[in-house]
């Protein structure tokens, strides 16, 4: 729920790229989800979407599917809001 959503930081997100055992987040529009759980899922593959692990997806998305609502679709796997660097606990 929202109440359990956390601050991530740019770095943050950035460790969080599905490698080392690590889930994959990507952000759109400053919310931070994790897409692993999505991956099996992605009509476009699990490639593609990867492409936006431990980044701000918002650029590839809108290039493909602007009319998808990845709000709607995700909000299962909402982690997080982007914050600056310093904003975030270490
Ligand atoms: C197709 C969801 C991120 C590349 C689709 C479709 C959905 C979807 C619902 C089917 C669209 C349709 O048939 O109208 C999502 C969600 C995303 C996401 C929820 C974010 C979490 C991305 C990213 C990329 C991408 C970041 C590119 C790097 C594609 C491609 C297709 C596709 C190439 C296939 C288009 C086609 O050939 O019909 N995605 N997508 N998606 N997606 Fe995504």
């Amino acid at each position: 729920g929202v109440s359990s959503l956390i601050r991530v930081s740019p770095s943050m997100l950035k460790e969080n790229n599905g490698r080392k055992g690590k889930d994959a987040w990507s952000s759109y529009q400053g919310k931070v989800y994790n897409i692993s759980p999505y991956l099996p899922f992605h009509p476009g593959g699990e490639g593609e979407l990867k492409r936006a692990a431990g980044k701000d997806g918002g650029k590839l998305f809108m290039e493909v599917h602007p009319w998808v609502n990845w709000d709607n679709m995700l909000g299962e796997c909402l982690v997080g809001i982007m914050v600056a660097e310093d904003k975030a606990p270490a």
